[in-house]
């Protein structure tokens, strides 16, 4: 096998990842590891924009309160206040490297989402705002000579020995090898793909979480995923999402036979928290026999449509469907994982020299539900955290090598399974079917049987991405079931309709690792 030493992984290269690689390169040198091409990550994808408090009738406690009330009493205030008290810092200096966010005249233009009391939303290129993260990040990314891309390598396990993590078993091109690190970050993002409808890109499969908790570390909160109100519907376009900055921008819903709704669910309407309109999409589809809604925009204004959502307007057109003047078919989809590997607050895990940031952790600034757009904030910000920790590592040169050594004793047998993809395919059937925006025990003890029948797959070592992917997936899908049946109340996106109220205990957060092969939670 072969055997790389570098001084710092990273796994990823969304928001998190970049901007950790940016904190790293001046002290060593640094290995960013992506399954795909390097841009290809959620960030990319991201629409509406990066919340901060930075405009004039914003301050940060503002931000800090609207985000512990999204967050429904299970946010980690230490936490919330780094990720609003040094964001302003963050943005700054993005654009201190060039990011440019949208202006009205000279000054920033700020828009609003859901459960944010005043206009804190940037965006760039109207509805492009991830793009151009990641173009200024990896613009500045390609400043270092210390910072390697490596695309196109799939980690598949982390190496771990008596509690301290030494890097990562990384597959490239057919050939297995050990990357062996003073420190590793795990920035692989989320889990969307384990659902059926998603937001998501194919990437997000939930391969950081599983690599961590086969390794030993703790994840925590993965009862806690975000579904999006309105991704396109069409049995001819992809899950495109339709951002929430429409909502924020006057866009209304109504139902099959064009009557508003959102009204009859709750006094913010359009704009109430992402988990109360997805439910209420569901209750409308439900109640119209309909398997979507609409979205409507067309009555603000052709010019203002397209200068202000290009990106939408042009894919949806792409479909036949021109958002200016057609109803916008649309339904709720998975979109974004509370929980994940827990930290603190500088990243670190539970394991040694195991740091994680953006989507794949869990640092408690989203509690129960995510305020929108809080997202890539969080990336740049603990990106940043996480980078300034795993600089300190201690562990010399000697010790590396020493760790190289151990590291090549890797050699397992390999498996593959045919009727992987249709494997897939049920599985994410099952997750939105079974473990959706609406869960009820006997939903959650179906889903709970189905996966276990899989769970011949947990133990084996496989050679293919897809089968990599789909032995992540079924890790993800089980923590989460089993999570989501022990928390018998409602409490943010997490929603019982056998235990509608937040229940006994239910300040409690829900942590799992892996004991004798199992999850244990608790
Ligand atoms: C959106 O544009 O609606 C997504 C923003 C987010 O999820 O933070």
């Amino acid at each position: 096998m072969d055997i790389e030493i570098v001084d710092f992984l990273i796994i990823g290269s969304g928001v998190a990842g970049l901007r950790a690689a940016i904190e790293l390169a001046p002290y060593g040198n640094v290995l960013v590891a992506t399954k795909d091409m390097p841009r290809e990550s959620s960030t990319e994808y991201a629409q509406g924009g990066i919340a901060v408090a930075l405009s004039d009738e914003d301050k940060v406690v503002i931000h800090f309160d609207d985000t512990l009330k999204a967050g429904d009493g299970l946010c980690r205030e230490e936490a919330v206040k780094i990720l609003v008290e040094e964001g302003p810092e963050r943005i700054l200096e993005l654009i201190s490297w060039g990011a440019e966010f949208d202006k009205e005249g000279t000054k920033l233009d700020f828009t609003i989402e859901a459960a944010h009391s005043r206009r804190r939303i940037l965006h760039a290129h109207g509805d492009s705002t991830g793009k151009e993260l990641e173009r200024v990040l990896i613009n500045k990314v390609r400043s270092f000579p210390s910072v390697k891309k490596y695309p196109f390598a799939f980690t598949v396990d982390l190496i771990v020995k008596d509690g301290e993590c030494h890097g990562a078993y990384v597959l490239k091109d057919r050939k297995m090898s050990a990357v062996i690190a003073r420190s590793t970050i795990l920035c692989t993002g989320g889990v969307g793909q384990i659902f059926a409808r998603t937001t998501n890109p194919m990437v997000a499969t939930g391969d950081g979480m599983a690599i961590a908790f086969r390794a030993g570390a703790v994840l925590e909160d993965m009862e806690f995923v975000q579904f999006h109100p309105t991704s396109l519907y069409s049995p001819y376009a992809p899950q495109f999402l339709l951002s929430e900055a429409m909502r924020g921008e006057g866009a209304a819903l109504k139902n099959i036979n064009k009557e508003h709704f959102m009204r009859n669910y709750h006094s913010d309407a359009e704009l109430a928290p992402r988990d109360v309109v997805s439910r209420a999409i569901i209750s409308e589809m439900v109640r119209t026999e309909s398997n979507h809604v609409y979205l409507d925009m067309t009555h603000l204004g052709k010019d203002f449509v397209k200068k202000r959502f290009p990106k939408i307007y042009s894919t949806c057109l792409q479909y036949n469907i021109d958002i200016t003047e057609n109803l916008i078919p649309v339904s709720p989809a998975a979109h974004y994982m509370m929980g994940g590997v827990k930290t603190d607050l500088n990243c670190a895990t539970s394991i040694k020299e195991l740091y994680a940031s953006g989507e794949v952790a869990c640092t408690g600034v989203h509690g129960a539900n995510r305020l929108a757009s809080n997202s890539l904030l969080e990336g740049l910000v603990y990106g940043a955290r996480a980078g300034r920790a795993a600089r300190e590592s201690v562990v010399s040169l000697k010790e590396l090598q020493l760790k190289a050594q151990y590291a090549t004793q890797y050699s397992p047998a390999y498996h593959s399974i045919p009727e992987h993809d249709e494997i897939r395919m049920t599985l994410r059937k099952l997750m939105w079917e079974r473990v959706g925006i609406i869960r009820c025990g006997g939903s959650l003890e179906d889903a709970r049987k189905k996966l276990a029948e899989w769970s011949f797959i947990l133990d084996k070592a496989f050679y293919t991405r897809r089968e990599l992917e789909l032995k992540n997936m079924l890790t993800v899908a089980m923590i989460i079931t089993e999570t989501a049946y022990l928390r018998k109340g409602s409490v943010g996106a997490h929603f019982r309709s056998d235990y509608k109220e937040k229940g006994k205990d239910w300040q409690k957060h829900v942590a799992c690792s892996r004991e004798d092969d199992r999850i244990s939670c608790g």
